[in-house]
């Protein structure tokens, strides 16, 4: 079948947006037509190659990265079903999880879905199912999906483990934001960071990641909510999501947050920056009281190792430092909990979507983004 979709060629260019040809599902997958797209910055970390392997070590272990169909954050319907697919039925919604769960492996087993084993062919640029391509250029050049997903297409085909059902009252441009940034900030939040009634949390980086966290810390029952951005729209906009302060910087943040805790500090920080660089973890540490604990969920530069961290502070004040992937959730659980929190006014979707574009508008989105403009950018199919 022929679709368009928004390619990335090679790092640091533009996404170019073309028409694609469509393989049909195989065994153990489905082809989905999209309602939405979300604009997370995790795309936007393959243009900068913050997420793209040395090219030589790719070669090694078998990655092609490029070229890349963008985009995981997305929700539709289901058009065509592969052999030996026996939980989806074409006509059912779903929302797409960007990390896949197989629901058989050690991770999925204990409960850890957003660490499933599946997870590892993330950045393969093929399909989980059997590592071929169903995605094909104008010149028969085999397509990578990001997140084997590849939601800047307006139809794509997708291993079921990707797959979460969905009722169908659920407003699928909605869902599709659950995908991903929903759940990654909530659950930064809710499930990494633990926030229990009447703490302190700083959350800093205002995007649609950080607006989540600003949303489940809130949610969670913290008394204090501090959003962080240097950029005076999104702390305009942080109080939507639950914000009770806000702060420009480390160092702004650092002096409201000794007043309002006189000086006791921050339970939890939550890191969700567009990118995160080393420099950033002693300030962020600093912000903590005794037993503090500090949750990167930001990317950084895969070729990054230097981190800033007085370790003097993380033993004598028992302070924790701690990565979280996917919100650390379980998707088949809670992005439908997620979403049925939506539906009763308790979670807000809806203002998270700044602006709608095309999926020729893509460059455009992504621009607004790095300017500021969007808590999320979405592609409206
Ligand atoms: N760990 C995961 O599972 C996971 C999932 C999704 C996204 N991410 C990552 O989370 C990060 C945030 O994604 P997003 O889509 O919300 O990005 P975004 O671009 O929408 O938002 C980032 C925000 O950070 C702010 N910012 C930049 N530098 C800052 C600084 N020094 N201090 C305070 N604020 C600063 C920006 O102004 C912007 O508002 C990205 O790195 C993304 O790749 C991680
Ligand atoms: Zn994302
Ligand atoms: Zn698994």
């Amino acid at each position: 079948m022929e679709s368009r979709a928004a390619i990335l060629w090679e790092q640091n260019a533009e996404w170019s947006v073309e028409d694609i040809t469509l393989d049909d599902p195989k065994a153990g997958e489905v082809m989905v037509e999209l309602a939405a797209s979300g604009m997370c910055h995790s795309d936007e970390h393959l243009v900068t190659g913050d997420m793209v392997l040395d090219p030589e070590i790719a070669k090694m272990i078998g990655l092609e990265q490029f070229p890349v169909i963008g985009g995981h954050e997305g929700a539709g319907t289901v058009v065509e079903v592969g052999p030996g697919v026996t939980d989806l039925a074409v006509g059912d919604h779903v929302a797409l999880g960007f990390i896949p769960a197989c629901g058989r492996c050690p991770s999925c087993a204990r409960g850890w879905q957003h660490l499933c084993d599946l997870g590892a062919f993330l950045l393969a640029g093929r399909q989980i199912t059997d590592l071929t391509a169903r995605h094909h250029a104008k010149d028969g050049t085999d397509l990578g999906t990001m997140c084997c997903l590849g939601t800047f297409s307006p139809v794509t085909v997708v291993s079921e483990a990707s797959c979460i059902k969905l009722t169908d009252d659920i407003p699928l441009d909605k869902a599709a934001l659950v995908g991903c940034g929903v759940t990654t900030g909530w659950g930064a939040a809710v499930n990494a960071a633990n926030v229990q009634p009447g703490e302190t949390v700083v959350v800093v980086g205002i995007g649609g990641v950080g607006a989540n966290a600003l949303q489940g810390a809130a949610y969670a029952g913290a008394r204090h909510v501090i959003a962080v951005d240097p950029v005076e729209f999104k702390r305009e906009q942080a109080p939507i999501f639950g914000a009770t302060h806000t702060a420009s910087s480390f160092e702004e943040a650092q002096a409201l947050v000794g007043e309002l805790t006189w000086g006791a500090n921050a339970d939890k920080v939550i890191i969700t920056t567009g990118q995160v660089t080393g420099d950033m973890i002693a300030p962020a540490m600093s912000l903590l009281a005794k037993g503090g604990r500090c949750v990167v969920v930001s990317v950084a530069d895969i070729k990054a190792n230097d981190v800033q961290l007085n370790l003097f502070e993380l033993t004598l004040q028992r302070k924790e430092l701690v990565g979280c992937i996917f919100g650390n959730a379980n998707p088949r659980r809670d992005i439908p909990r997620l979403l049925r929190l939506y539906m009763e006014g308790q979670l807000k979707l809806d203002e998270l979507v700044t602006r709608e574009y095309d999926l020729d508008g893509v460059n455009q989105g992504y621009q607004d983004m790095r300017d500021g403009k969007n808590i999320r950018g979405v592609i409206k199919y």
